[in-house]
């Protein structure tokens, strides 16, 4: 076995989370080693996204500490520009993340009080160990597919990909494709194909809120003024006057409001970039939950069926955190999401904290990133105020 290496804070993942919690770090000159199981740094915006993506909130609410957006930035960047911006924070800070590092566990070790980190190094195939007083889980709320199973899906002979694997449209052309899930993946792949040609129909299962992109950018400004239910009411109005009753359209709304939801629970509002435009006009279809398959031919809860050449899950993501973080009950819920709730969920026991697990997009991941390095901080100052007495 290699010599273990020593470092104060080992950081796991080098996406957003990562890397603003490395910069914050680095701030306060606190030596730290970033981790990353891929070869590149914000994988999920390299690999694991489609090519129109846009980030569905305006630049003000995606930034990371330290480096806002210049004014001329446009409000909705483009995922290219996106990775951009992330580049130059790595290069601002000099941040040099471990690439083609996976941790495969890590531990607390009483005896000594601190963590005891295994890593592969998947360049060379060889472990290697590191020891640390601090550990931060950044390794995302997205790091695996969710791949529900439906009756006789394995007779099916077209393709089928989950949406962290679909680029574009170009290869659907004149195709008839089911789109499964409905959140901002689903509804915006969707827009995507049918504008490449493609006919699509997406499955809507649950009641939803759908909301214009630009409407809930100038509702949340006025979030400091006015009380949530009366930004909710405004914003239903709003929309209805935009899109009618959704219901019409085989998306039934919950009866509590956009912003309430997202407020009290993890349900965010799904951000329209011109989906039910073509919903309404008929070139996208809405059909309820799949009941079973067979062949090309998919039957629906409502007894409709259909032939599909190919089938997009876009059916969401799961954290893995759990699969290398051993023995901690206290701050990682089975689910890989911190079970702490907001706005205490950022921190653990022994040294361990978490940055973007707690479902608040990198608004919150940002804003965790700054907390965890200030307590770090903090608790290096008070162990030289110690020694020094
Ligand atoms: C398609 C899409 C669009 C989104 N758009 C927005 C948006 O517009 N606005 C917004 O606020 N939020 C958005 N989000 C949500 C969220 O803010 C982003 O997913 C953000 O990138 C999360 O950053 P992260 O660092 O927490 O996780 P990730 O970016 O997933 O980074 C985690 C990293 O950890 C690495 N890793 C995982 N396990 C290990 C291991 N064992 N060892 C080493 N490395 C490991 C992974 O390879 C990955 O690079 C979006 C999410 C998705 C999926
Ligand atoms: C679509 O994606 C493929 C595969 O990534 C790529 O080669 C092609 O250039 C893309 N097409 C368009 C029109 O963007």
């Amino acid at each position: 076995m290699m010599e273990k290496k020593k470092t104060e804070v080992v950081i796991v993942g080098a996406g957003l989370a990562g890397l603003a919690t490395a910069a914050c770090l680095t701030m306060h000159a606190i030596p730290h080693v970033i981790l990353e199981r891929e070869d590149c740094i914000a994988s999920l915006w390299h690999k694991k996204s489609y090519d129109r993506l846009h980030l569905h909130l305006a630049k003000q609410f995606c930034q990371l500490p330290h480096l806002p957006h210049p004014s001329s930035c446009p409000t909705f960047m483009s995922k290219n520009h996106f990775i951009t911006y992330i580049n130059d924070y790595v290069a601002c800070f000099n941040l040099c993340p471990r690439l083609r590092c996976e941790v495969e566990s890590a531990f607390f070790d009483d005896e000594d009080g601190k963590w005891q980190v295994v890593v592969r190094n998947l360049e060379t195939g060889e472990v290697e160990e590191y020891v640390a007083r601090f550990v931060v889980v950044a390794t995302g709320e997205n790091d695996k597919a969710v791949v529900p199973e439906f009756p006789g899906i394995e007779s099916f002979p077209g393709e089928v990909i989950h949406s962290m694997d679909y680029r574009n449209g170009s290869k659907y052309k004149g195709k008839d494709v089911l789109v499964v899930g409905c959140g901002n993946s689903g509804m915006e792949i969707a827009l995507d194909l049918s504008n490449f040609g493609a006919k699509a129909t997406i499955v809507v299962r649950n009641e939803l809120h759908v909301v214009p992109r630009e409407l809930l950018f100038w509702i949340m400004l006025l979030r400091k003024f006015l009380p949530i239910y009366l930004l909710d009411a405004l914003l239903l109005f709003l929309c209805y006057f935009k899109y009618g009753d959704t219901a019409k359209y085989g998306i039934q709304r919950p009866k509590q409001g956009p912003l309430h939801l997202k407020e009290t629970t993890p349900i965010y509002p799904v951000i329209d970039v011109g989906t039910f435009q073509k919903i309404k006009s008929g070139h996208i279809q809405v059909l309820p939950s799949v009941k079973s398959i067979k062949g090309n031919n998919v039957r629906f809860k409502n007894e409709i069926s259909h032939q599909f050449d190919a089938i997009i899950l876009a059916t969401g993501y799961k954290s893995s955190a759990k699969e290398w973080l051993k023995g901690d009950d206290y701050l990682i819920g089975e689910d890989g999401i911190s079970k702490q709730k907001f706005p205490n969920h950022w921190k653990g026991r022994h040294g361990l904290y978490c940055a973007g697990l707690v479902r608040k997009g990198i608004y919150g991941l940002a804003n965790d990133a700054e907390k965890i390095a200030n307590d770090i901080n903090t608790l290096l100052k008070d162990d030289d105020a110690k020694k020094m007495n």
